[in-house]
């Protein structure tokens, strides 16, 4: 597996349920962190470590996904004769050209590695990325999905992105044990998903980054149901780990878990913070309220 990545995957069929009743008709991707949806930044993420075509996996209900990535002809010529250029760059950089947008339907909610499998057809025979847009990945420099890319290039291997958790939150994620690491790189020896704190392997939980071989297809099509009696990725790559070396991966960059609430907040807090015209304001606003 020494090929560059070129086609990424979205699974974007999640019900949301912690956020309703908000997801009642906004998927939780679509939700905002100051004014870009959740699912632009994983976009950006993907098209920086060189992605061309983005697979994004929804359900029949998830319209708004698929709305947001299409043209929006009428919306781009009244700002264009209103004049309006910086606006009207904002809504033609939602996917730049270049860039093709694949939508692919999981008809059931049969859990994450279902939705990876349903991509099959358009990823085909080639090393691929798979990146869960609630992750919010940021990083100063260059983006952990291209770093995570560079890594599989180089090495021909699987690269999963983890970071160390809290032992209590273990049981939230998806948990690998691992050879030493060096480079930031360490080789997965063993992987299970959302273990009980007191047997989880390590405190190394999975971010939802990953480039994977091509054949976790295969094992996705014979893996059982598994936590949460749904059909898991997990489960697929501790099959995978089994043939083809899988790299743990220590990425550069903050990790916000907006699939959580407090995720939420802890991104809009901070993207406010840095943000080039809202800081001086978010900063006093803060401010006083702690002061209270
Ligand atoms: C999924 C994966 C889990 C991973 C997590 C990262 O879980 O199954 O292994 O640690 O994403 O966000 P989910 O959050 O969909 O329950």
């Amino acid at each position: 597996m020494t090929r560059r990545i070129r086609k990424a995957v979205f699974p974007v069929a999640g019900l949301g349920t912690r956020f309703l009743p908000a997801t009642k008709s906004v998927p939780k991707e679509m939700m905002p962190i100051i004014d870009r949806p959740l699912i632009q930044y994983a976009v950006d993420e993907a098209i920086e470590a060189g992605c061309d075509t983005l697979i994004f996996v929804t359900n029949r209900y998830k319209h708004a996904v698929a709305d947001y990535f299409d043209k929006a002809y009428e919306l781009e010529q009244k700002l264009e004769h209103a004049g309006k250029t910086a606006q009207l760059e904002l809504v033609r950089y939602v996917l730049p050209s270049g860039v093709r947008a694949v939508f692919v339907t999981q008809a059931e909610a049969l859990g994450l590695g279902h939705a990876v499998l349903c991509a099959k057809p358009v990823v085909g025979d080639e090393p691929f990325a798979v990146l869960l847009p609630d992750d919010l990945v940021w990083n100063q420099g260059p983006g952990a999905l291209r770093q995570m890319a560079d890594t599989a290039e180089v090495t021909g291997a699987s690269v999963i992105a983890v970071e160390d958790v809290p032992k209590a939150k273990t049981g939230s994620y998806g948990i690998v044990a691992t050879e030493d690491f060096s480079n930031r790189q360490g080789r997965i020896r063993a992987i299970v998903e959302k273990p009980d704190p007191v047997k989880a392997p390590s405190n190394l939980a999975v971010v939802g980054r990953y480039v994977l071989d091509p054949e976790i297809f295969a094992l996705l099509e014979n893996v059982e149901p598994g936590s949460g009696g749904e059909i898991q990725l997990t489960d697929a790559i501790a099959a995978l780990l089994e043939k083809k070396p899988v790299l743990a991966y220590r990425f550069e960059g903050k990790r916000f878990d907006c699939g959580t609430h407090i995720g939420l907040i802890e991104a809009t807090i901070e993207f406010a913070l840095s943000h080039e015209n809202l800081s001086g304001a978010a900063r006093e606003i803060m401010q006083k309220a702690l002061a209270r």
